[in-house]
């Protein structure tokens, strides 16, 4: 009896922190962005979390992410190209987004 309670609870832990993980929302900046990106995992362009990684310590990150959206392109995730400003995001947007992206790296 005592185990089958445990399994409840287990199972139980597992699905909430599914729930949490797929929580975890991109900001309302990132609207424009979803098409493409996933905050963990690939879709057509790199999980974000997985860019913050990339960029973890960097002390230009700021700076480099913010041209690299701006400006789209190639950034070396042989994935294709990014369309400059994601398709049209404005620069507050892109600023919100690049300071999303670097917290995500922990
Ligand atoms: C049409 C699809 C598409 C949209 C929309 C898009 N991206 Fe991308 N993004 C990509 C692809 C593809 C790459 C990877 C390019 C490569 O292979 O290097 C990428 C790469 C990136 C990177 C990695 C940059 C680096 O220096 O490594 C960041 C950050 C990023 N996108 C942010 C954004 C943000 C913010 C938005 C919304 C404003 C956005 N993207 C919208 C397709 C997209």
């Amino acid at each position: 009896m005592k185990s089958i309670i445990a399994a409840v609870a287990v199972a139980g832990l597992m699905v909430a922190g599914n729930a949490m993980a797929s929580d975890a929302k991109m900001p309302a900046s990132a609207a424009k962005c979803q098409a493409c990106h996933k905050i963990d995992g690939k879709q057509v362009g790199p999980g974000w979390k997985q860019v913050s990684e990339k960029y973890k310590g960097k002390a230009d990150a700021e700076k480099t992410l913010t041209e690299n959206i701006t400006k789209g392109g190639k950034f070396g995730w042989n994935m294709g190209q990014m369309p400059a400003k994601g398709g049209g995001a404005s620069d507050a947007d892109i600023a919100a987004n690049v300071k999303f992206i670097i917290g995500l790296a922990k």
